[in-house]
């Protein structure tokens, strides 16, 4: 057990995912005071809330889409009321995009991607800035991705969508420096979660050998948004942390 984030508030969205529910267990690990949980599906959420490792935390799990930005400025502008900040915020919430070119796809299939990958961040980084801004530091995490730096055919919607999270975080990174908040994005290879399910045994072995040290899991990607939410990292900001098995190297 760590002390990296005692006395930490820490907010993780789309918690009931792979990634979202390894990073709050790894939370947890590092001490974390108060763990606020929220997922586009709350009983998923409330689960993991009520699981074994939370023992010890003060864990408080709900309901969020990260697209509604008005329901995000009001949750975090809550645990600002009732906790005094939001010390971190890790955004794991993500759909799964289209797999197609770009012919194929709709206007609607591009605007999904975007809305829950880029608009959530957005909203992320705004509800943030807006519920203490020049009251409190933070430190945000954006999940990115590989995808946001490397070209994938077929990905045009993830890929377009992970790009903007990196420069979005730059931006915030900037703008909000002199406030405290701190903005970085991880930027993950592949890591084994719901999203891969369905796919064929050659799929995945085409998508593990994109990878030169072998597919990830959630596990292998929580040491850097731990480091990225600690203050061990008070002097990184505005940095996009590529953490993925050695894939962007092509
Ligand atoms: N799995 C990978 O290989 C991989 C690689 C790089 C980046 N990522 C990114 O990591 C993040 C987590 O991915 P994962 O593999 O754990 O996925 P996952 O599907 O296991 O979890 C995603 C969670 O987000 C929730 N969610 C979806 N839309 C939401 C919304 N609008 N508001 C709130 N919650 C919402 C889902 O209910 C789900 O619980 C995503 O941003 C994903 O793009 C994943």
């Amino acid at each position: 057990m760590g002390t990296r984030l005692g006395s930490k508030t820490a907010l993780v969205t789309g918690a009931a995912g792979a990634l979202g529910g390894a990073v709050a267990r790894s939370f947890a690990d590092e001490g974390v005071e108060r763990l606020v949980l929220v997922d586009l599906d709350p009983v998923r959420a409330e689960k993991l809330a009520g699981e074994d490792w939370a023992a010890g935390v003060d864990v408080i799990a709900d309901g969020l889409d990260v697209t509604d930005g008005d329901a995000y400025d009001a949750l975090v502008a809550r645990i600002v009321a009732e906790h005094g900040s939001v010390d971190v915020v890790v955004n794991a919430a993500g759909n799964v995009s289209p797999y197609a070119p770009i012919h194929e796809l709709s206007t609607e299939d591009f605007e999904k991607s975007l809305r829950a990958h880029l608009t959530g961040t957005f909203h992320t980084i705004r509800a943030v800035a807006r519920a203490q801004r020049g009251a409190a530091p933070a430190s945000i995490v954006a999940i990115a991705s590989v995808a946001g730096m490397t070209v994938w055919p077929n990905a045009a919607p993830y890929s377009a969508a992970k790009a903007g999270v990196i420069q979005l975080s730059r931006v915030a990174a900037r703008e909000y420096a002199e406030d405290g908040i701190r903005v970085n994005a991880v930027c993950p290879g592949t890591f084994l979660s719901s999203r891969h399910e369905a796919m064929s045994q050659s799929t995945l072995e085409a998508i593990g050998a994109r990878h030169p040290l072998g597919f990830g899991s959630s596990g292998d990607i929580t040491g850097a948004i731990v480091y990225l939410a600690c203050d061990e990292s008070r002097w990184v900001t505005g940095h996009a942390l590529v953490v993925d098995g050695g894939c962007a190297l092509g």
